[in-house]
C-alpha cells in the first residue's frame, strides 16, 4: 500500500498520455459518448452485452436487486464452456488457434478451437463417468498447463463448480479449501516446473488427503502426468481405487459431450481469497452475469481483435487467471497464450523471448513483475523484438509512476497504451480502467469506471467526495459481482455491504446497496480514481492477497508461540512484505533457529507466498487499554518510521522497546 507521502507525489503526477491516434482509429471504442450512453440506461447496456453471448433460453428480466442480493438475466439459460468453445466452431474460428502453450522447459503445445473443444468434451465425459455432475464441486490444483483450462471448462460444461487452488498453496491450505467446498473430485498433476525445479503437487495433494482428518468428500483424484520423465515426483504414490491418471481416463473418451443448460444464476465457480479473519472466503461467481462482464471487459479494455495474440501472465489459481486467461478471452474467440514457469528461467529474457517468438500483441501482467523487470535492467528486453506488441495492461496493486513509465518506454516503446485495471476476486471482472482508444492515461491512476459501473469515493458517513481521499465504493450492482461467500451468507453482508448500512449515501441512496471493496482511494480534479490499497487487515504481497490474521493463526499454531501480530511492510519489489512480531511462551529463548522454524511453519500452513520477510521476537505487544493490538504502531516500526501517537497504549514503553529492538537487529 502506498504511504500518504507516496500518494501525494502520485497526485502531483502531471504526465498524461492520450490514446495514440493510430490506435484510437482502429479501436473498438474511440467515442467517449459511450460512457453517457451506458449511464443513461445501465440495464439496457448490460443486456446488449449479454446479447452477444449464446443463450439456450433468453432472460425474462435483466436485473432483480434486493440489496445486497442481485440476480442478473433472470430466467435465462446458457453454458459458459459452450460460449467459450462451441459457438466459435461454425465459422473460420473453428481452425483458429485458441490456446498456445509453452512449458518452462521449452516444450510447446497448441490447440485450435476445434481441438480444445474436443479435449474439453473428452474431459467432461470422463468427469461424468466418475459420477461428477451438475451442482457438484471439483477442486483443481494444477500447474499452468493446458489441462488447467481444459479442466475448468469441462466442469463448466457439465455444470459442476470448480474451485481452483493456486499450486503455490500448501497441502493444509488445499485441504481447508477442499473441505469447505466439499469437493468430490480433485484434479492435480504429478508436478509442475518452476524456476528449473519441480513443484511436487501430487505429494502435497496426498498430504492434504491423508493427514489431519484428510478430505472425506473426495472420491477420486485425477492426476495429469506433467513430469517429462514420466514418474510421479517427490515420493507421490498412485493409490488404487482413488487415484487415476488423466491420460488413462480422458484420452479414450468421445470428442462430443452435451453442454448442461445452466440457469444464469447457477454457480460457475468458487474461488477462495483472503479476508480479515483467519479463514479464507469462498467467493461465489455465477454463470450469466459473470460471463457477460468478463466478455465485455476483455473486448473493450484490451481492444481484442480477431488476429491478436493475447498473453495474460496470471496463474489460473487467481481470479485474473479465471477471467482474463480463460473465460473472457475464449468467450471472445481469442488466441490465448499460456506460459507455465518463471520469468527468469532459464534467464531474465524469458518473457521477452516469448513475446518475440509468438508475436504477442497484448500483454497483461502485474506491477510486482514490472518492478522486477526494472531491477533486472533494460538490457534484457532490448535484446528482443517486441514490435508485435500494441497494448499493455497491469493489475493487482497500485503501480508506481516510475514503473508505469519504465513499462511504457522499454516494453511499449512509447507506442502502446497502458491499461491499469482495478478490480478484485469479488468483482469478478474489471471495474476501473482506461478504455485504450478513449481515455487519456496518467501513470499511477486506473482512471475511470468501465462504462456501466458506478463508483465513488465516500466518507465514513456516506458523503461523496468529488476530489480528495476516502473509501472506494461501488454504488450499483454489476453483472459479475460475487453472489455470496460459500457457506457463510452473514459474512457476505457484513464484509461488503455493511459499511454504510442504515445511512443515506450521497444524499439519496440507502447504504445497504453500496458495496465496499476494502480499498482506500482518491479522486483527482479530472475525476480519475487513484486506488491506494487495502485499508483493512489484508496485505497485498507481490499482487497476492494475504490476510494478516491467517499468518497470525499460522504462527500461534506453533507450540513455541504465545502471541503474534502481523503487519505489512513496504517492499521495493513486492509492494508489501509480511513482518511478524512474535511473543514466545514463558521460558522459551528467542533464537535464529526458532525464527527459521517459525518461517517454515508459516510456509507449511499457508504456502511460500506468506513467508515472513522479518520476524521479531517481542517481550510484549503494544495494546490499547481494551487489549487491541495496535497494528498501526507495529507498521511504523516495521517501516522504520517515527512513532506516532502512543498515548492510548496501556503501556507506552512496550512500543519504544520494540522499536529499539527492531532497529538494533537490522530488521528495518
Ligand atoms: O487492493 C486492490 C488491489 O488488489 C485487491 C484485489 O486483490 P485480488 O482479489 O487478489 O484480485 C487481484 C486481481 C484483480 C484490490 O482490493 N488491486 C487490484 N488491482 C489494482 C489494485 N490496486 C490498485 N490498482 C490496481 N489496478
Amino acid at each position: 500500500m502506498a504511504s500518504e507521502q507516496t500518494l501525494d507525489s502520485l497526485l502531483t503526477e502531471d504526465r498524461s498520455f492520450p490514446p495514440p491516434p493510430e490506435f484510437a482509429r482502429q479501436a473498438h471504442v474511440s467515442d467517449p459518448a459511450i460512457y453517457e450512453q451506458a449511464e443513461a440506461d445501465p440495464e439496457a447496456y448490460w443486456a446488449r452485452w449479454a446479447g452477444e453471448l449464446h443463450w439456450f433460453r433468453p432472460w425474462d428480466q435483466v436485473l432483480e436487486w434486493e440489496p445486497p442480493f442481485a440476480k442478473w438475466f433472470v430466467g435465462g439459460t446458457l453454458n459458459a464452456a459452450y460460449n467459450c468453445l462451441d459457438r466459435h466452431l461454425d465459422g473460420p474460428r473453428r481452425t483458429k488457434t485458441a490456446l498456445l502453450w509453452e512449458g518452462e522447459p521449452g516444450d510447446r503445445k497448441s490447440f485450435t478451437y476445434e481441438e480444445l473443444h474436443a479435449e474439453v468434451c473428452r474431459a467432461a465425459n470422463a468427469l461424468r463417468k466418475l459420477g461428477v455432475g451438475k451442482g457438484d464441486r471439483v477442486a483443481i490444483y494444477l500447474p499452468m498447463i493446458p489441462e488447467a483450462a481444459v479442466a475448468m471448462l469441462a466442469c463448466a460444461r457439465i455444470g459442476a463448480a470448480h474451485s481452483v487452488v493456486f499450486g503455490g498453496f500448501s497441502s493444509e491450505s488445499l485441504r481447508d479449501r477442499i473441505n469447505d467446498a466439499k469437493a468430490r473430485l480433485l484434479i492435480t498433476a504429478d508436478g509442475g516446473y518452476r524456476r528449473g525445479g519441480i513443484v511436487p503437487l501430487k505429494r502435497a495433494a496426498d498430504e492434504a488427503l491423508t493427514e489431519q482428518g484428510g478430505c472425506p468428500s473426495i472420491e477420486h483424484v485425477l492426476v495429469v502426468r506433467r513430469h517429462v520423465e514420466g514418474e510421479a515426483v517427490g515420493g507421490a504414490q498412485m493409490e488404487d481405487g482413488r487415484d487415476l491418471w488423466w491420460h488413462d481416463v480422458v484420452a479414450g473418451e468421445g470428442a462430443e459431450a452435451p453442454a448442461e443448460e445452466m440457469d444464469a444464476e447457477d454457480l460457475l465457480y468458487i474461488l477462495y481469497t483472503s479476508g480479515t479473519t483467519g479463514k479464507p472466503k469462498g467467493i461465489m461467481h455465477t454463470t450469466g452475469g459473470y460471463l457477460t462482464q468478463a466478455y465485455a471487459t476483455t473486448k473493450w479494455v484490451f481492444d481484442l481483435k480477431e488476429d491478436d495474440v493475447y498473453w495474460c501472465t496470471a496463474d489460473v489459481g487467481w481470479v485474473t487467471g479465471h477471467s482474463y486467461l480463460v473465460y473472457g478471452p475464449l468467450a471472445n474467440g481469442a488466441t490465448v497464450l499460456m506460459y507455465e514457469g518463471a520469468p527468469d528461467a532459464p534467464d531474465r529474457g524469458r518473457f521477452w523471448k516469448i513475446i518475440q517468438d509468438y508475436k504477442v500483441t497484448i500483454f497483461y501482467t502485474a506491477p510486482t513483475a514490472i518492478r522486477a523487470f526494472m531491477k533486472w535492467g533494460t538490457e534484457w528486453p532490448s535484446r528482443f523484438d517486441l514490435s508485435s506488441l500494441r497494448l499493455l495492461g497491469t493489475v493487482g496493486e497500485p503501480i508506481n509512476p516510475e514503473a508505469w513509465i519504465w513499462y511504457h518506454l522499454n516494453i511499449g516503446h512509447e507506442r502502446c497504451p497502458i491499461v491499469d485495471t482495478w478490480w478484485q476476486t469479488e468483482t469478478g471482472a474489471i471495474m476501473i480502467t482506461p478504455l485504450p482508444g478513449v481515455t487519456e492515461t496518467v501513470p499511477g491512476s486506473a482512471t475511470r469506471t468501465f462504462p456501466g459501473i458506478h463508483a465513488d469515493i465516500l466518507t465514513l458517513q456516506g458523503d461523496c467526495i468529488d476530489a480528495g481521499g476516502g473509501f472506494l465504493a461501488i454504488r450499483r450492482p454489476w453483472p459479475s459481482m460475487l453472489r455470496g461467500i460459500w457457506g457463510d451468507p452473514e459474512r457476505f453482508r457484513d464484509t461488503y455491504w455493511s459499511k454504510w448500512q442504515g445511512m443515506t449515501v450521497a444524499g439519496d441512496q440507502p447504504g445497504e446497496g453500496v458495496y465496499f471493496p476494502g480499498d482506500g482511494a482518491k479522486r483527482d480534479e479530472r475525476g480519475y480514481f487513484w486506488v491506494i490499497g487495502r485499508i483493512d487487515d489484508v496485505l497485498n504481497v507481490a499482487g497476492h492477497r494475504i490476510g494478516t490474521m491467517e499468518v497470525e493463526s499460522a504462527l500461534v499454531d506453533h507450540p513455541a508461540v504465545a502471541e503474534a501480530a502481523v503487519v505489512g511492510k513496504a517492499h521495493e519489489l513486492k509492494g508489501q512484505a509480511v513482518a511478524a512480531f512474535v511473543t514466545l511462551k514463558d521460558g522459551l529463548a528467542p533464537t535464529d533457529e526458532l525464527k527459521r522454524e517459525l518461517s517454515e511453519h508459516v510456509v507449511r500452513k499457508i504456502g511460500a507466498i506468506a513467508r515472513p520477510d522479518a520476524i521479531l521476537f517481542a517481550g510484549d505487544l503494544p495494546k490499547t487499554r481494551s487489549g487491541k493490538i495496535m497494528r498501526r504502531l507495529l507498521k511504523d516500526i516495521a517501516e522504520g518510521r517515527a512513532l506516532g501517537d502512543t498515548t492510548t497504549l496501556a503501556d507506552p514503553s512496550v512500543v519504544a522497546r520494540l522499536k529499539d529492538d527492531y532497529e538494533s537487529k537490522g530488521e528495518g
